[in-house]
């Protein structure tokens, strides 16, 4: 199959969290199981590439877009089992070159810009080289599904029929929720920026905002007007159509739920692998996990900490964002320095708020032999973190599905979480009876409250203390756990033939 994604990040090239992560990890999965893979990604400066970046090949193509006509080139990124096609504007409009991702105030245009370019590069495309289905990701993919349903309609009123029986093949479309905390909800007059200005009204309505009618939402048009819609995981489907997590989306999703799934993410296992990690000092695996000591050693050398064995080493790697839950990240932190632990922070927050709060116990800490925070984004040592801590903990408000923990289970470091979305499909409590002892891979709490996280946090601490053969049981279950992303790419792969076989009907 010839699928081509569309997403904003595509990790190593243009990653701000999971994302991006999971949207390189599932295009590698499929490549190697032998469909040709592209994703579509704009051309930012900010891009983490090895090597110059590439001419560009064909002509340029122009996209209308905001009143003007504007040249798009394509540059060609081939990468391990996919490529990329990077998406660049014409100089004169450097929408991509503010050295981020995101955060920007114009990110609205810059995304609806970005949307228009994909659609103009898709309808450019030779018979041959069309896909066979689209994948589009999250808010700043939302309005490709429409602009390509929109194209088709305009095509066929043109000719004066309909797009189907003039013989314009429609592409499938499938659409990914990453995060429902963030839906694309901007002012009605982007509609017409982009050209939308005479949407007939049953399209107008995809778009009008659950609470305010002056606003659109991307997010809402994108699962109406795709034929096949999935969020991250099962749990975290089912939350957002039945609780708040929905965001006040759950009436619309409730409505689609007939196209609606959940696929719990994998993790690329060639880039997370304590066998092979270029990042970690010593390389260990379930045989050789003891050698996982080495790591916590280099770990705490790093940041300056003493290395003290009676101790161990909690960690949190997260954006700091109130989704993951910072109140008890905080709490968390002053209970794990209470009960003799360690604790190594490493998150980047956005909100100058959350970055104060951090910013401080920072500063309180910086001279503590037990507990360093480093507020940025650092690849690397993330990775040494997840191999060298003995606890992560993720107390998010929600999780659509997480990568941390997975990631953490993969290098013997044992997660503490909260009960929810992902987080809930992908970890069994240490304590649940229910489960076979050879399942329990963590601990887990419900409620949002410090009294919940310490219950949890507090279980994890005594066993480590009291059993450490059981908790290096507990380490082994979720080393031996499968994460990889084959499992999933098979379940997309089903999720395309839906959409595939059920297209136009939505
Ligand atoms: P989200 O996408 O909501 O941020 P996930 O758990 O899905 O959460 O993915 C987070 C990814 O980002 C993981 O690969 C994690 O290691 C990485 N990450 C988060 N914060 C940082 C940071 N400050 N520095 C480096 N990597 C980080
Ligand atoms: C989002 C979610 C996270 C998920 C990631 C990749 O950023 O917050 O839970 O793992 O996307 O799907």
């Amino acid at each position: 199959m010839h699928i081509l994604m569309v997403s904003s990040e595509c990790a190593p090239l243009a990653k701000a969290g999971g994302l991006g992560d999971a949207v390189a990890g599932l295009a590698r999965a499929l490549g190697y199981l032998g469909h040709r893979v592209e994703v579509i990604l704009p051309a930012y400066d900010c891009l983490h590439l090895t090597d110059p970046l590439p001419q560009p090949q064909d002509r340029p193509f122009a996209v209308h877009c905001g009143g003007r006509s504007i040249a798009v080139q394509v540059l060609d990124v081939p990468l391990d089992g996919y490529r990329c096609r990077l998406l660049a504007p014409e100089p004169a409009y450097p929408l991509f070159a503010r050295g981020r991702i995101y955060g920007e105030p114009d990110d609205a245009e810059r995304f609806a810009f970005f949307a228009c370019a994909v659609s103009a590069y898709v309808h450019a495309l030779d018979e041959g080289a069309r896909p066979d289905i689209l994948h589009c990701h999250d808010w700043q993919s939302g309005l490709v599904p429409v602009l390509l349903k929109e194209d088709r309609r305009a095509v066929g009123a043109h000719l004066g029929t309909n797009a189907s029986t003039a013989g314009i093949l429609p592409i499938p479309v499938c659409y990914t929720l990453h995060n429902i905390g963030y839906q694309g909800r901007f002012p009605a007059d982007l509609l017409n920026w982009v050209g939308l200005r005479s949407l007939p009204e049953r399209l107008g309505h995809w778009f009008v905002d659950h609470s305010e009618s002056e606003l659109i939402n991307l997010m809402q048009g994108g699962i109406a007007a795709a034929d096949a819609v999935n969020t991250v995981s099962p749990r975290y489907a089912w939350e957002v159509i039945h609780t708040e997590q929905g965001m006040g989306l759950q009436d619309w999703l409730q409505r689609h739920a007939f196209k609606f799934a959940g696929i719990v993410n994998g993790i690329d296992t060639r880039v997370w692998d304590p066998a092979g990690d270029p990042w970690i000092p010593v390389h260990f695996d379930l045989e050789t996990r003891a050698r996982k000591e080495d790591n916590r050693q280099a770990l705490c050398r790093r940041l300056g900490l003493a290395a003290d064995p009676r101790r161990p080493v909690v960690a949190v790697v997260s954006r700091l964002d109130w989704q993951k839950g910072v109140e008890l990240i905080l709490h968390g932190i002053q209970y794990a320095l209470q009960n003799d632990a360690q604790v190594v922070l490493l998150g980047a927050a956005l909100d100058p708020q959350i970055a104060a709060r951090f910013e401080s116990l920072r500063a309180q800490y910086a001279d503590s032999p037990h507990a360093r925070l480093v507020l940025g984004y650092d690849e690397q040592l993330a990775h040494l973190i997840y191999a060298g801590a003995d606890l992560i903990l993720i107390p998010s408000l929600y999780e659509p599905c997480g990568l941390t923990q997975l990631i953490a289970m993969r290098y013997g470091t044992v997660p503490i979480a909260r009960r929810v979305g992902g987080l809930a499909d992908t970890i069994q409590d240490a304590n649940d009876s229910i489960a076979p002892l050879e399942a329990r891979t963590g601990y887990l709490f419900d409620e949002p409250t410090p009294d919940a996280l310490e219950d949890a946090l507090g279980r994890a601490l005594w066993l480590w203390r009291e059993h450490p053969q059981a908790f290096d049981q507990l380490k082994c279950h979720g080393m031996r756990m499968d994460w990889s992303w084959e499992r999933p790419a098979r379940q997309y792969l089903e999720l395309y033939q839906y959409a595939r076989q059920t297209q136009g009907t939505s």
